[in-house]
């Protein structure tokens, strides 16, 4: 999603807006732009395409303004161009605004402005918002903000300066994550935190409904109706070497290898491998009420969906508990069946999905106990869900999820052992389960080893357009999440399913050399898995496996295989993945693919 920063301070404002665009970069966009207030005027630059182009408009000299906002967007309303880029000024030249969302009532609000006499420069939603504001101001920037809200509808992160208030920011925020950078005497907004922790690690969150003036001598919040909020200064929690590449080509590759620490961190403290308890602190006051639960809905969109499909496995295996999944999408609109004993757990990396948010929102006005498993500290949805758990596995810069996916599998996993325990499984049992996963972030280092072979398998079947990933059981869900990172940073396309469900259909793909991957590691269905290596075989597919160490008998079925160590099955998505998300990789750097920042892709999709 897009990327707001706004600086008022005694610094040069310039430099340090353009330096926070460049961390929100990761977000995606496909231009930007900045607005500086010096001398009682406004001056906008923008440009399409990356921050380095708007940054080499930039006048030589410089700016020597301490006030200013700045925005990399992600288009909703209005191609991507020049003229539709932020900030978005009034008519008079005197307003610029900066938003993250859609204003849905746009159109209408458009027309009332253009019979007052207004005429627009962009086709954006964002700039009826900008003239709304211009057109409401009678020498208060605050009030012309409340004002200008108030007859909006829709979702929006804002920034807005006035030439007449040299000593003002106003922000707001619904629906689209605002967080503000408290400084000595300086203040920075940003729609994400990773633009302000290299001047300060002390934030306030702004929540929805609430707007903030800041000044150089202090910031006031307060909700639309002007009524004071008192906001907890708070401190961030990673720093800036946790952001950078890390000696890494890609922050994919960088997130992807440090899955054996950033798992270590999401296990860290919370299991109690000698009394075989796990302890999560964030669901101590909902441990009964989880426990006597009748279902439990998974919702989340993407690769957090898949995290949720192998929860839903978990928890019915080991805790013997109801589950389903639901994309968020689909859940917030269906007018879900929520009775009593239910409870959803919202799996989100970002915290901001908008579809997943609205699905808490719905499930919580019906009475759910909502959960979240969330990676941001602070986000949205980690705010508005009745208790959850942080996933502690660092930021995720790539916008393909790879450390967060395993780290919301392995918080299910906590949870399913956690309350499998309150109601049959065995002392024994969950000792077992605790060992085996204090022993995985040290085999997915193991499993890691295979990169390079990996990369040279890939090499030979990259130019095949078309992927088949297939999987039972727990390792059903890795298939899918196999499929969907190959095709979203390489753009081939491919496919995840259940491994019967090829003969139902899907099978008339396989043709000769079409890659197939199985995901077989020993288990329940293992020889069923075998059967369906047969039948792709058959037909002149080229099967490549993920499957366990010292499994000699997949070797004379498979073209290549990669191993995974030998563990109990509900952990077995923890290691099968990590082969995956190489490929996956690979695939993205030899095909000369943007692995970071994939075409048409955001990192947190934080509009419908
Ligand atoms: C993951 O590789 C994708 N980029 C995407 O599906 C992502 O998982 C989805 O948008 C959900 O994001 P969230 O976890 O931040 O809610
Ligand atoms: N809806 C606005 C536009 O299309 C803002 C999009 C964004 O969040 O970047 O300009």
């Amino acid at each position: 999603m897009c990327g707001i920063v706004g600086y008022i301070g005694h610094k040069k404002a310039c430099p340090i807006l353009i330096e926070g665009l460049k961390r929100l970069e990761y977000r995606g966009y496909d231009s930007a732009g900045i607005a500086l207030l010096e001398h009682s005027r406004i001056e906008v630059t923008r440009a399409v395409g990356r921050i380095s182009n708007l940054a080499d408009k930039l006048p030589e000299k410089g700016s020597t303004a301490n006030l200013g906002i700045a925005h990399t967007r992600w288009a909703t309303h209005g191609t991507p161009c020049e003229r539709n880029a932020h900030p978005h000024l009034d008519q008079a030249g005197r307003i610029a605004l900066v938003h993250n969302g859609i204003i849905e009532n746009y159109r209408t609000l458009k027309t009332f402005l253009e019979r007052q006499g207004i005429t627009f420069a962009s086709d954006t939603d964002t700039e009826v918002l900008a003239q709304l504001v211009g057109h409401c101001y009678r020498g208060n920037l605050e009030q012309a903000v409340r004002d200008a809200l108030h007859d909006v509808q829709g979702t929006y992160g804002i920034a807005v300066i006035s030439a007449d208030e040299p000593d003002r920011l106003v922000a707001a925020r619904k629906g689209s994550p605002l967080i503000i950078g408290v400084g000595d005497g300086e203040y920075i907004v940003a729609s994400d935190a990773a633009a302000i922790v290299e001047h300060t690690t002390q934030v306030v969150y702004l929540a929805d409904g609430e707007m903030a003036v800041l000044t150089r001598d202090g910031l006031r919040t307060t909700t639309l109706d002007a009524v004071p909020v008192t906001k907890d200064v708070q401190a961030i929690e990673f720093s800036l070497e946790e952001i950078e590449l890390g000696g890494h080509e890609h922050f994919m590759a960088k997130e992807i290898f440090e899955q054996p620490l950033s798992l270590a961190n999401t296990l860290r403290g919370r299991l109690d491998v000698r009394e075989g308890q796990i302890v999560l602190g964030g669901l101590a006051e909902h441990a009964r009420t989880l426990a006597r639960a009748k279902r439990i809905i998974f919702t989340a969109q993407g690769t957090a969906w898949h995290a949720g499909l192998v929860g839903e496995y978990l928890f019915e295996d080991v805790a013997k508990l109801p589950a389903e999944t639901e994309y968020a999408s689909e859940f917030r609109y269906r007018n879900p069946l929520i009775d009593d004993g239910t409870v959803i757990i919202a799996i989100s990396q970002s915290g901001e999905t908008a579809d997943t948010l609205a699905a808490v929102r719905e499930a919580k006005l019906k009475g759910a106990l909502a959960l979240g498993v969330v990676n941001v500290v602070g986000s949205t949805i980690a705010r508005e869900t009745d208790a959850g758990i942080y996933l502690h596995c660092g930021p995720e810069i790539g916008v393909a999820s790879t450390k967060a996916f395993s780290s919301q599998v392995a918080v299910l996993a906590m949870m399913a052992i956690q309350l499998g325990r309150r109601r049959f499984l065995s002392q024994e049992a969950a000792e077992r389960l605790i060992d085996a996963l204090a022993r995985i972030p040290d085999q997915v280092g193991e499993v890691l080893q295979q990169s390079d072979r990996i990369r040279s398998v890939v090499e030979t079947l990259v130019e095949r357009e078309n992927w088949l990933f297939l999987g039972r059981g727990y390792n059903y869900p890795i298939a899918m999440e196999g499929a969907l990172k190959l095709k979203e940073i390489s753009y081939i396309h491919a496919e995840g399913m259940p491994a019967a469900e090829m003969k139902h259909g899907p099978i008339a793909l396989i043709n000769q050399g079409m890659p197939v991957v199985f995901i077989a590691p020993r288990g329940q269905q293992y020889d069923k898995v075998l059967g369906n290596i047969e039948e792709v075989r058959s037909r002149g597919g080229r099967v490549i496996a993920v499957a366990t160490r010292g499994d000699n008998e997949i070797t004379h079925l498979a073209e290549h295989v990669f191993h995974i160590p030998d563990v109990p099955e509900p952990l077995q998505p923890l290691l099968t993945v990590i082969p995956l998300q190489l490929m996956a990789y690979h695939a993205a750097v030899l095909r000369n693919c943007n692995v970071d920042k994939p075409r048409n892709l955001a990192k947190s999709v934080t509009v419908e």
